[in-house]
């Protein structure tokens, strides 16, 4: 990757250089930001260690497949200290999970080589702009006393999550407009773990040269919580540009060899709208008891399903198999003969932003990762919101309680439970098949299209995106 930094033309007028979090949700916001910075021709330096960014290059080729007329990014892998973590626990669901601490706290050793970088950069362009992820915050330290130099902090959760967090933080402040919603309460210490929440504030303290922010949010969604924010008073002086939702809303029929994913497949043969498509993103594993339960569910449901069945990644597990996390297997063999006529079971990686957008897909089971709830709303699939930990509470109550896109699995109070078969057959029917239900698919039909039109010219997110373009180009 240096060599190719070399090979940079002497001066350069403008770079970005950009620093995400290491945990998969968050790499692939940057990711998606890098693409859409890129095709408007400004050059991407991407940060991070080897087997991440090796993990970025490979869903980039996936995701990205010849359809973004994008310049290359230039991919810059520094060595960290070891941060293999032990295998997630299950119970390691009700707080962010322990396991990709390490992984965070190895990334604090990126400082030195990208002040490094971004020295070099600035001493060859007319501007350079730093994008640090919100809970790298340390970062913009790369961008102290470059007068060319500016750092722009990019939250990768959800404009509620974030004001929750800090509402919550300075001892609640009278707010009428939150009073007013009369929202579901969720507390800090009850998705966030200490180590987690000392790592962001520690960095808060240091914080330096920040320029203004970048949302991956959109005003259809949480114009309210994007105007709350806006007028926070660590805010208020400083640019908030809301230019969600980053993930890609339109596929190419192939992928990058030219196959289609089985579960596309699959996907072409079903219905429209009937199947509810099963995934828990990348941070959260479930109890084998949990996952019997869930099977069974799906299968009283009597719903069409597609579950992507898979544990929270391990780096060192990523890396060896290049994307398939490997897992024992979890189900019976005769379940797959039971459900074979309308379910399909996906071990490993699923191309998760097709699978939403694909017209055969009806329903969304998920743990409301805020990238999950993006591509979800984008595609304007309705949501069966089952939380696990960090934003995701606060984004299900988004989901459920303010925009009426889905519905609870379980109050939020009952967490640590098994969740019977029952329950989860009764709510995907309730989802997919109930008058209610038809009401739900309704309006998240209807964002779909506002999301949709937030991206197009004159759209409120194309606009802020426009506006930071012009910021970093002018
Ligand atoms: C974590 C936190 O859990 C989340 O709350 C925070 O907002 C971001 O970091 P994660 O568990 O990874 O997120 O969930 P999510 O934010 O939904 O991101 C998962 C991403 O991986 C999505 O973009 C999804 O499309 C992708 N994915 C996941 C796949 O493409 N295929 C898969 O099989 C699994």
């Amino acid at each position: 990757a240096e060599s190719k930094a070399k090979a940079e033309p002497i001066t350069l007028d403008v770079a970005v250089v950009m620093v995400p979090l290491p945990a998969q949700g968050h790499l692939n916001q940057f990711l998606h930001l890098s693409s859409l910075l890129s095709a408007r021709g400004l050059p991407i330096h991407y940060v991070g260690s080897a087997t991440h960014n090796r993990q970025v290059l490979d869903r980039a080729s996936r995701l990205h497949n010849g359809g973004t007329a994008c310049r290359p990014i230039h991919f810059h892998d520094f060595t960290l200290p070891d941060y293999s973590s032990p295998a997630p626990e299950p119970d390691a669901a009700i707080k962010f999970p322990g396991h990709l601490q390490p992984a965070f706290d190895a990334a604090r050793h990126l400082l030195s080589p990208l002040a490094d970088l971004v020295r070099s950069l600035a001493s060859r362009s007319r501007r350079v702009v730093l994008i640090h992820d919100s809970s790298m915050t340390f970062a913009a330290g790369a961008a102290a006393s470059l007068p060319n130099v500016e750092a722009f902090c990019f939250h990768t959760v959800s404009a509620i999550a974030g004001f929750f967090f800090r509402w919550e933080l300075r001892g609640k402040p009278r707010e009428p407009a939150v009073e007013i919603l009369e929202l579901p309460h969720v507390s800090n210490e009850d998705c966030i773990s200490q180590q987690f929440c000392d790592f962001v504030l520690s960095q808060q303290q240091t914080t330096v040269a920040d320029s203004g922010r970048l949302i991956n949010s959109c005003r259809a969604i949480e114009g309210m919580f994007i105007d709350l924010v806006a007028r926070e008073p660590e805010w208020q002086d400083k640019k908030t540009f809301a230019i969600g939702p980053l993930n890609p809303i339109t596929f190419n029929q192939a992928s990058g060899n030219g196959a289609r994913h089985p579960s596309i497949e699959w996907l072409d043969q079903q219905p429209p709208s009937s199947v509810i498509y099963v995934s828990f993103g990348t941070t959260s594993t479930f109890s084998d008891e949990q996952v019997a339960e869930l099977a069974a569910g799906l299968e009283a449901s009597g719903q069409r399903f597609l579950w992507v069945l898979r544990d929270a990644d391990r780096a060192d597990i990523y890396a060896e198999t290049g994307g398939d996390a490997v897992e024992k297997e979890k189900l019976p063999l005769d379940y797959y003969t039971r459900v074979e006529r309308r379910g399909k079971v996906v071990r490993g990686w699923a191309p998760q932003p097709e699978i939403l957008a694909h017209p055969s897909t009806g329903g969304f089971m998920s743990h409301c990762g805020w990238n999950s709830c993006m591509e979800s709303f984008s595609a304007g699939v309705p949501i069966v919101a089952w939380p696990m930990h960090s934003d995701q509470p606060r984004n299900a109550v988004l989901v459920t309680d303010v925009l009426r896109v889905g519905f609870h699995v379980l109050d939020w109070d009952k967490r640590a439970e098994l969740v019977a078969s029952a329950t989860i057959s009764d709510v995907i029917e309730r989802l997919m098949a109930s008058k209610e239900g038809e009401e739900v698919r309704r309006r998240a039909r209807e964002l779909g299209g506002e999301v949709r039109r937030a991206m197009e010219e004159g759209g409120s997110s194309k606009t802020d995106l426009d506006a930071f373009v012009t910021h970093i180009i002018i």
